[in-house]
């Protein structure tokens, strides 16, 4: 298992480049299963999620040609519309080909994704989702079973109890072939389901509203082949620039889509970081006074992300007084906390609420839990004292490209070691 080897305290300087979402190209993937025709995707980061939905696509019987961060599907004939265990539980994304093998196969076998490090996670939203469709779906030896009714899904109301990004997804892929209009209410916003949603309609769905919480679908016959770029990852980005943030650099960040990047951009004004916005997707953060302790709240797209929670939280140590961080979206997202605590932290935690107090941090062996939380230990080796090192970072390659190599050529003292 791989280690990264940090020494702290080396601001970041100069430029580094956003890659390509990994949230909205693992839906883009999915949603080449909608058609027997080639779908070409691009701008795809080179991390491991990314690898484990392409070889899923495979197994399902579709024929994958990747180069270069360019992706071709053809999803000519579907042998096996079946999701299996050893996948799913690598990465739970891979739920989101539920509705499109339903969709267009009339049936999908998907493993249960069961735990997973940020807390439960089940997927019974988009279940009930795929039954308001009409899909009769059961549950066998640890698989999810669903089968469309004679004639196909067809077109129903949905309003999600609660917001699920995923579940949106996979529901919105599943009614561009049923008959008629679904309408899904309390859907989720993020910039991922519209980026979807923009695909979809280069393939021929009739979709309205995506990006709102109400999306209008109305069904079609068949999809066909399309072309598509996929937006740039504003957590990507959002995790750079709270790196510049936590050494004091003066980092670039391009490919940035600043768009989506409001609430956190808005957090780092109030604690005291200069940001500058040079063109429509180029921001640098600036070396500011002191970094003032500012409490945060994740939320839904457009709220404060979860998905920085943990990077945000290492900021908040170097905070000069004391910051509350409330993580509203998963019960057991703080596994960092701990791991920060021996790097010297003082972090409290209560239910889901950390409270965070300033001070210096010292490098110590810790360990990454998940792919967010090894980002946020990452950050808060680049300002520690002395080394820190970061075991099992197959976490963090997950969802990030090459993110040593990116924080190397910034200057971080970072590097990776093979075990
Ligand atoms: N939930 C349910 N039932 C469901 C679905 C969700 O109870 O059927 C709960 C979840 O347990 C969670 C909440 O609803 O407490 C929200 O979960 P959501 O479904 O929105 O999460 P997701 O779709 O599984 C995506 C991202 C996550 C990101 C969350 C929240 C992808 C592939 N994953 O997950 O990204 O944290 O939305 O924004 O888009 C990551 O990239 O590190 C990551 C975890």
């Amino acid at each position: 298992m791989d280690k990264f080897v940090i020494e702290g305290g080396h601001p970041l300087q100069g430029e580094i480049v956003t890659s390509g979402s990994k949230n909205a190209a693992l839906p883009a993937l999915a949603a080449t299963l909608l058609t027997e025709e080639a779908v070409t995707l691009r701008g795809l980061p080179r991390v491991r999620d990314i690898g484990t939905m392409e070889r899923l696509l495979e197994e399902i019987g579709a024929a994958v040609d990747a180069a270069n961060g360019c992706v071709r599907v053809t999803a000519r004939e579907l042998r096996r519309p079946e999701a299996p265990y050893e996948l799913v539980k690598t990465m739970r994304a891979s739920s989101l080909v539920l509705g499109p093998l339903v969709a267009r196969c009339g049936q999908a076998r998907v493993s249960l994704p069961g735990g997973c490090a940020i807390g439960a996670r089940p997927i019974d939203l988009h279940i009930r989702a795929l039954e308001e469709l009409g899909a009769r779906v059961g549950q066998e030896h640890g698989y999810v079973v669903a089968t469309a009714p004679a004639g196909g899904l067809r077109g129903a109301t949905i309003a999600f109890d609660r917001i699920t990004v995923t579940g949106t997804e996979d529901v919105m892929m599943a009614a561009t072939l049923a008959r008629g209009e679904t309408v899904i209410e309390n859907a989720a916003r993020e910039p991922e389901v519209s980026d979807l949603a923009e695909l979809l309609a280069k393939m021929g769905a009739r979709i309205e509203g995506a990006g709102s919480s109400t999306i209008r679908v109305q069904g079609v016959e068949r999809l066909h082949g399309a072309e598509h770029q996929v937006i740039t990852d504003r957590i990507e980005a959002g995790t750079f620039l709270l790196a510049g943030a936590i050494t004091r650099g003066r980092l670039t960040v391009r490919h940035a889509p600043v768009a989506h990047l409001t609430a956190l951009l808005a957090k780092l004004r109030q604690v005291g970081v200069p940001v500058t916005q040079e063109d429509s997707e180029t921001l640098t953060v600036h070396p500011g006074d002191a970094l003032h302790s500012v409490d945060m709240t994740t939320e839904e797209y457009p709220g404060f992300a979860t998905d920085l929670q943990a990077q945000y939280m290492a900021l908040m140590t170097q905070g000069d007084g004391i910051a509350i961080i409330t993580e509203t979206i998963f019960e057991n997202r703080f596994m960092h906390a701990l791991e920060l605590a021996r790097m010297g932290a003082k972090i409290r935690l209560d239910g889901r609420k950390a409270l965070v107090a300033g001070g210096p941090l010292s490098g110590a062996a810790v360990l990454a839990s998940d792919l967010r939380a090894s980002a946020g230990l990452v950050l808060a080796g680049l300002c520690a004292k002395g080394q820190t090192v970061i075991d099992r970072v197959y976490h963090i390659d997950r969802g990030y490209e090459r993110i040593e190599e990116k924080l190397a050529a910034a200057g971080a003292c970072i590097r990776r070691v093979e075990d």
